[in-house]
C-alpha cells in the first residue's frame, strides 16, 4: 500500500489533487444530528429576531421527523460538521444518533433555516453556518452577492468559478468583466443591479453542481429574491432558469422571452439569456444577448416611468 507523505508541502499537493479531481466530502466519525440543529438555530434566529419589519414570521419546520428514523434512507455526502451552528460558537463535538441524513432532510433544514432569514444580512449569517453542503469543504469562501440589495434589476448566475471563490463575490472574473461591459452598455452598473448565484460555493475544478447541490442550495436563493424583490430577474444561462422556473427548454429556445416568477404574491418580470461564459466561447451569439439587454432595460423603464 502506498505511504501518506508527512511533508506538507506533500500533503498539500495530495489534497489540491484530491479536490481538483472533485472529492469534495470527508466522513467523520461521530453521526450529529444536523436536521435538530438547524432547527434550534432557526427557533433561536426567529425569537431574536421576531419583529423584523416588513417581513413574514419564520415558516415552522414542516415535519418533526425524529432524527433517529432516518436510518435505512439513502446515504447522502456526509458534511463535517452540523448542517447550521449559530454564528460564533463551535460545532459540538457529538449531537445525537442519526447515522446519515438523506439529502431530503438536508434541503429540509436548509429550508427552514432560509425562511428563517429576515434580512439578506441574516441570510448571509444562514448560510456561513450552514454545514449541509459538501461544496462548502472545497470552497475558499462563501459566494453571497454582489450590487445593490436595493436595485430593480436582478441577476442570478449559476455557481461561482475561481476568481468568485478567491474573491467572495460573484462575476469577477473574464465573465464577470464582460457582464460589467453588457451593464455599461445599457447604461447600468453594479450599484443599479444585485447579482447572485443559485449555488454559493465554488464546485470543485469548475465543475457542474450536481443536482442534490442544487437542490440543498436553492432554498437560499429562493429566499435571497424574495427579500430583495427585484421588479425584473435575469437568469444568466439555462441552468439558473431551469432550476428557479422549472423550466426544461434549452438556453436558445428559452432566452429573450419574458416569464413571470412568482414572488410573494406578485408576478415579477423575468428572462433568460446567454451565460457570459458562453459569449467568451461563441461571440457572435453577442448579438443576441445585445437584443436580451435592450429588453430588459425597456422593461425596467416601463416599471420605473420618470
Ligand atoms: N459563472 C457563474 O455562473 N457565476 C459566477 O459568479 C461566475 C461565473
Amino acid at each position: 500500500m502506498q505511504q501518506i507523505p508527512n511533508d506538507p508541502r506533500h500533503l498539500e499537493a495530495l489534497l489540491d489533487f484530491y479536490a481538483g479531481a472533485g472529492v469534495d466530502c470527508f466522513l467523520q466519525d461521530n453521526p450529529v444530528d444536523w436536521v435538530a440543529l438547524t432547527r434550534e438555530h432557526a427557533a433561536q434566529r426567529a425569537q431574536a429576531a421576531p419583529q423584523a419589519a416588513g417581513h413574514s414570521q419564520p415558516q415552522q419546520p414542516r415535519h418533526q421527523t425524529p432524527a433517529n428514523n432516518f436510518q435505512g434512507q439513502t446515504a447522502a455526502p456526509v458534511p463535517a460538521a452540523p448542517i447550521a451552528a449559530p454564528v460564533g460558537t463551535a460545532p459540538p463535538a457529538s449531537a445525537g444518533q442519526a447515522p446519515v441524513l438523506p439529502d431530503r432532510e438536508i434541503i429540509a433544514a436548509a429550508r427552514d433555516l432560509a425562511a428563517s432569514a429576515p434580512t439578506l444580512d441574516e441570510l448571509r449569517k444562514c448560510l456561513s453556518s450552514f454545514e449541509g453542503c459538501n461544496l462548502k469543504l472545497t470552497a475558499k469562501k462563501l459566494v453571497f452577492a454582489d450590487g445593490n440589495p436595493g436595485a430593480k434589476l436582478m441577476f442570478v448566475g449559476e455557481a461561482p468559478g475561481r476568481d468568485e471563490d478567491l474573491q467572495g463575490l460573484p462575476f469577477v472574473g473574464r465573465s464577470g468583466q464582460l457582464l460589467d461591459r453588457m451593464l455599461a452598455a445599457i447604461g447600468l452598473d453594479r450599484s443599479s443591479a444585485y447579482i447572485a448565484n443559485v449555488v454559493p460555493w465554488r464546485p470543485p475544478g469548475n465543475r457542474t453542481p450536481t443536482p442534490q447541490e442544487t437542490e440543498i442550495c436553492k432554498p437560499f436563493i429562493l429566499r435571497q429574491i424574495e427579500l430583495v424583490n427585484p421588479d425584473v430577474l435575469v437568469f444568466l444561462g439555462a441552468a439558473s432558469a431551469k432550476t428557479l422556473l422549472g423550466v426544461q427548454d434549452g438556453i436558445r429556445k428559452m432566452r429573450g422571452r419574458w416569464m413571470t416568477y412568482p414572488c410573494k404574491g406578485r408576478d415579477i418580470s423575468a428572462i433568460a439569456t446567454y451565460h457570459p461564459a458562453y459569449l467568451l466561447r461563441s461571440p457572435l451569439e453577442k448579438r443576441l444577448s445585445w437584443r436580451d439587454f435592450l429588453a430588459i432595460k425597456q422593461k425596467l423603464g416601463e416599471k420605473t416611468p420618470d
